[in-house]
């Protein structure tokens, strides 16, 4: 509630709604990196909003997790530059590597694979975001590299 309050001193009074994504945000990094329906419905209560206004946002945008996800979520940008650039084969190489398919968590709950819209770095195609980062220019030993890394914990995966 610090940080949300916080965030909240940025908006006139009347305008709480504006600030709906970042709450978001903070709600999400602080329950596991995922949004149920009851923390949704708080977010309504403190900004003052009905629940389907959180809903229609949350469900709207891929950076809102609606379940619990993998620790690590490997979001692939699935659009044109990196497609061209062999998005797919990344994908299907992530997924054959770790045992799941597309949206599917590890069994042991650290890995998810995603496909996104173009993350706006596309002339480092192909990428993914991991966390707040973008891993870019990838390449199979890159992704080997990555998972190696994540489960030795040597990943950073926010910024603050
Ligand atoms: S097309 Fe992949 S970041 Fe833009």
């Amino acid at each position: 509630m610090t940080r949300i309050n916080e965030l909240l001193s940025h908006y006139p009074e009347d305008k709480k709604k504006s600030a709906l994504l970042p709450v978001l945000h903070e709600v999400q990094d602080a329950h596991d990196n995922w949004l149920s329906i009851a923390l949704m419905d708080k977010v309504a209560e403190i900004l003052g909003i009905l629940p389907i206004e959180v809903y229609e946002v949350a469900t709207f945008y891929t950076m809102y997790n609606l379940k619990p996800i993998g620790k690590y979520m490997f979001e692939f940008c699935q659009t044109s530059c990196c497609c061209l650039r062999g998005t797919e084969d990344l994908m299907d190489y992530t997924c054959e590597k770790l045992g799941v398919g597309i949206g599917e968590t590890t069994a042991d709950g650290l890995f998810e694979v995603r496909g996104v819209e173009c993350l706006g770095a596309c002339g480092y195609a192909p990428m993914m975001q991991l966390g707040d980062f973008y891993k870019e220019h990838l390449t199979k030993e890159k992704i080997d590299q990555i998972i190696a890394d994540c489960r030795d914990n040597k990943i950073i995966l926010h910024d603050k």
